[in-house]
């Protein structure tokens, strides 16, 4: 493994479900602010999340489709 690999983040994209990311994250608001430090996250693809930017299971609800 590479030494760019094995510092990199890596972000799965879930069927038909939120993005999985995984390494050292760090999210920022627009202005900056820091929202949350962390190893995992999931973050919301389908736009329907009451906690954006951060996946809370709506997409179920939703019948998000990731096609
Ligand atoms: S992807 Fe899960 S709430 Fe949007």
């Amino acid at each position: 493994m590479s030494e760019m690999t094995s510092n990199a983040a890596t972000v799965t994209v879930l069927a038909d479900g939120p993005l999985q990311v995984e390494g050292r994250i760090r999210i920022l608001a627009a202005d900056g602010t820091l929202i949350k430090e962390c190893e995992q996250v999931f973050l919301c693809r389908c736009g329907q999340s009451g906690n954006k930017p951060f996946c809370d299971g709506t997409h179920r609800k939703v019948g998000f489709s990731g096609d």
